[in-house]
């Protein structure tokens, strides 16, 4: 990337990004990749010490400040409290964190089903709510929503946060339009498979088009400002075609069945 599009970059999101659910995985690809164009940086993990020993490692391979907060999402409550106690100009927020309880729905517990909508569907709900006014209010600013190809249609075994992924697609579809005219930038990721532990812990052998958690990360920020949603990788951008426009919905979800359904 050259010095313009950097600076560009930096005036249109910075000087602070926000990345909720940041110390491993596709998070921390975002908040590398958000350091590498200089942006500083708001983490957020419920692993106190993970996240502080990578905000450690980030601070000393770029020149950029990073503001850890150790916090669950899904206390929505205290996750605001700790941002808005912060004294930093937020202009981007990734939301990555995500819960993914995997079984038949009804032998998932309520609690658990509580807790998907807690962290996939009123946290980034609500934190884009709350960062979008100062980003209206400057004219300018990016929001970025985890998706998955899992919400691209119904997948049995994993019901309850393939729904959540889908809501996120539509929120930041709705958003894309309506923040525009402010000189704000929203995006959905849908992504397909992606190394990162959560995934390697779920799944043993490697779906066609998986790709790194940097690829995906880079994918997303490069399409942020131009769509308002970017599918990752050329065999994920097929699949979501045939699977959401192409096949009909029963046959989707049937084929989505036969990867998710033996999920344990
Ligand atoms: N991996 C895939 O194949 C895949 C495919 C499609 C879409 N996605 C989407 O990509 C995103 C990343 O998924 P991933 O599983 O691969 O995770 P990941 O990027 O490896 O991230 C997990 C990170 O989020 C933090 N986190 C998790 N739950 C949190 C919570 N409730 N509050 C605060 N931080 C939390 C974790 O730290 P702590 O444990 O310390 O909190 C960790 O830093 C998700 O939105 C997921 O839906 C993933």
């Amino acid at each position: 990337m050259n010095l313009r599009t950097l600076e560009k970059f930096r005036t249109k999101y910075g000087p602070y990004a926000l990345v909720a659910g940041a110390s491993e995985g596709l998070g921390a690809a975002y908040a590398e990749a958000l350091a590498k164009r200089g942006l500083n940086l708001v983490l957020i993990a419920r692993k106190k010490d993970a996240l502080e020993a990578f905000g450690k490692a980030i601070r000393e391979k770029y020149p950029v400040e990073v503001i850890c907060l150790s916090a669950d999402t899904g206390d929505y409550e205290k996750t605001k409290n700790l941002v808005t106690a912060l004294d930093v100009s937020i202009g981007l927020l990734v939301y990555n964190a995500a819960y993914c309880p995997v079984g038949l729905f009804e032998e998932i517990s309520e609690e658990r089903l509580a807790q998907v909508v807690a962290v996939n569907v009123k946290a980034p709900l609500l934190l884009a709510r709350l960062l979008s006014q100062k980003m209206i209010e400057n004219r300018r600013g990016g929001i970025v929503l985890m998706s998955s190809l899992a919400g691209t249609q119904g997948s049995p075994k994993l019901v309850s946060y393939a729904a959540s992924k889908s809501f996120n697609a539509i929120l930041a579809e709705g958003l894309w339009q309506e923040l525009k005219p402010h000189g704000v930038d929203v995006i959905a990721c849908v992504a397909g498979a992606i190394l990162t532990p959560g995934y390697r812990q779920a799944q043993q052998a490697k779906a066609p088009g998986t790709l790194t958690a940097p690829e995906v990360a880079e994918a997303a920020l490069k399409a942020l400002g131009k769509y308002p949603i970017v599918v990752p990788g050329g065999v994920n951008k097929l699949a979501r075609f045939f699977m959401g426009r192409l096949l009909p919905r029963s046959l989707a979800i049937k084929l989505m069945s036969a990867n998710t359904g033996s999920l344990t």
